[in-house]
């Protein structure tokens, strides 16, 4: 019933648009520690707009620092490093998730990156700083997917907003899936192994080598959408510890937080 030639899907990859320079960059900073919150600074130094988004939302109640920060680097005394890095992240990545999947998809991002950082920090299964990245790239192969062909994507929406399971939506429309996909893409911008583990298996944790922090993935994805899924309360349990009636209540909380991150970064 496909629509696509998957051959030439994987085609298409090649010509997706790299990923923002300033995040390669970023990216790369934090694997040689070295290097430091100088070059970090100085990439900003180049990107005005940049700048001044982080400096926004450094400022925003989202942290609620008491007295204003101006600068880029007071900003990264302040946050550190890792922190900062994830926020550079996530306003480099705005223009991206937005023009492939409007705001929704920039919302949804967002909102699952603050729920793995938080269930990170409640399970201590994996580091905060990497749980953001995880949450918020989880969706990426979706961009692909949107990209091969807008409309038929359109149809796996519908699909799903009526009830279909998204990854057998895709497979029967397209002959792959968003997962799959995204773990190509974060192949091809060497994202680090753990990352393409947690986009190729957050629909699926328990298939993966590394199925608790996968089963975060799949946690977080599943508590950031407006309306909150079902998820496999059993696998959660034995693979983080966490009961149902917790989560709900980190559900509020990762809401109202996220919500806080998304109006700064929107206006
Ligand atoms: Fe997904
Ligand atoms: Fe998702």
């Amino acid at each position: 019933m496909s629509n696509i030639d998957t051959t030439k899907l994987l085609e298409q990859i090649k010509e997706l648009p790299a990923m923002p320079n300033v995040i390669v960059k970023a990216l790369g900073i934090i694997k040689d520690d070295m290097s430091g919150t100088k070059e970090l600074s100085d990439i900003m130094a180049y990107d005005q707009a940049l700048t001044s988004q982080v400096l926004k939302l450094v400022n925003s109640a989202y942290y609620g620092f008491a007295q204003e920060i101006t600068s880029v680097n007071k900003a990264l005394a302040l946050l550190g490093m890792t922190q900062t890095r994830n926020i550079i992240i996530a306003v480099a990545m705005k223009p991206m998730l937005t023009s492939q999947g409007g705001r929704d998809m920039w919302k949804h991002s967002l909102r699952c990156g603050v729920a793995a950082e938080y269930l990170a920090e409640k399970t201590g299964i994996v580091d905060t700083a990497d749980a953001f990245t995880i949450g918020f790239l989880h969706d990426i192969g979706k961009i692909l997917l949107n990209i091969a062909d807008t409309m038929t994507y359109q149809k796996v929406r519908t699909m799903v907003k009526n009830g279909q399971d998204i990854i057998d939506a895709e497979n029967e429309m397209f002959e792959t899936n968003h997962a799959d996909l995204g773990f190509l893409l974060a192949k091809k911008w060497k994202l680090s192994v753990l990352l393409a583990n947690c986009i190729k298996y957050h629909h699926d944790p328990m298939s993966s080598s590394m199925s608790q922090v996968s089963t975060l993935a799949y946690l977080a994805n599943k508590i950031s959408h407006d309306e909150p899924d079902l998820f496999d309360e059993e696998m959660v349990k034995e693979q983080l510890g966490l009961e149902v009636s917790q989560i709900m209540t980190y559900r509020d909380e990762i809401q109202e937080k996220s919500n806080v991150l998304f109006s700064t970064l929107n206006a």
